[in-house]
């Protein structure tokens, strides 16, 4: 069934998800939200999709954030409920996704737009975008995991200037702190995923997912990651894709890898 508020496309193993609320700049209410659980669903257990894209509708805007009019009357217990179905569905599970999720970064992305794209494995910006964490200027504080992946990925010092002034930075600087992967203009933003994505696929589907499982464990309170890259490098050897990889490397041919 079409989704209210997202547009799907597949291209060549390649599945892009659109957040399509460009006259809201794509916040994030909570139809998309739920929307959004159920197209990553589908589309980890579709065999035909290798790599998601992520971005927002029209030039403007990735994300602008969670929907301020949704939960602009909300009290303490709806606020914390909020706060913690967002991150169950949505940025969680983005970043627990088995397959690798690029953010398109093509505008705005601020508070739950950037958390979004945070939660995402890698992230392109086109050279229009600007991004910031401006709940404090609300009276809130991110909510969606932006307090912990901010600092994560640009360190605690950085983290806590773009919080607390609730600025927005462009892409250049994003770069520059390692918030994004690249930037690019606009109109090659899609190209440089695609691009990125056509890179990886490349590779097999299960090393990939042992891999984002691997990376994501030593940002696991509790979790030894040099312990679960031990047990997840082991468990490849038992893999298909790992007998045809190494086989294809010794027969001096190209690896035809199933996902197996
Ligand atoms: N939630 C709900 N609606 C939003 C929104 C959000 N996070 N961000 C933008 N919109 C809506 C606006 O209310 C407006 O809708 P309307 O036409 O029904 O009034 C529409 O999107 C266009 O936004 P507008 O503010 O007119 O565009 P602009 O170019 O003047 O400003 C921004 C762009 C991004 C600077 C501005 O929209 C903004 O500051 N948004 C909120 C960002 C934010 O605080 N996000 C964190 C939320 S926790």
């Amino acid at each position: 069934m079409p989704f209210a508020n997202l547009l799907i496309t597949d291209a060549d193993g390649v599945r892009t998800i659109t957040i399509n609320r460009p006259d809201q700049l794509n916040a994030l209410n909570r139809v998309t939200i739920s929307e959004l659980d159920q197209a990553l669903n589908e589309a980890d257990g579709d065999r035909g999709v290798r790599v998601l894209i992520i971005t927002g509708s029209g030039a403007k805007a990735f994300v602008a954030g969670a929907d301020i009019k949704e939960f602009a009357h909300f009290a303490v217990p709806e606020g914390k409920a909020l706060a913690a179905d967002g991150q169950k569905k949505l940025f969680d599970h983005v970043e627990n996704m088995s397959k690798p999720m690029i953010a398109a970064v093509n505008g705005f992305a601020l508070g739950g737009g950037l958390e979004l794209a945070m939660s995402c494995h890698i992230r392109v910006a086109s050279d229009n975008a600007r991004m910031g964490l401006p709940e404090v200027s609300l009276g809130v504080i991110p909510g969606y995991g932006g307090t912990q992946r901010l600092a994560r990925l640009v360190g605690k010092g950085k983290a806590m200037e773009m919080i607390f002034t609730a600025g927005m930075i462009k892409a250049d600087e994003a770069l520059q702190w390692g918030l994004v992967n690249h930037v690019v203009p606009q109109d090659q933003l899609l190209a440089k995923c695609n691009e990125l994505a056509a890179a990886i696929m490349k590779n097999s589907p299960t090393a990939l997912a042992a891999a984002i499982r691997a990376v994501n464990a030593g940002y696991e309170p509790g979790v030894d990651g040099m312990q679960r890259e031990i047990e997840e490098f082991g468990k490849c050897f038992g893999t298909a894709d790992f007998k045809e990889g190494t086989s294809a490397f010794l027969e001096k041919r190209k690896a035809n890898f199933t996902g197996a």
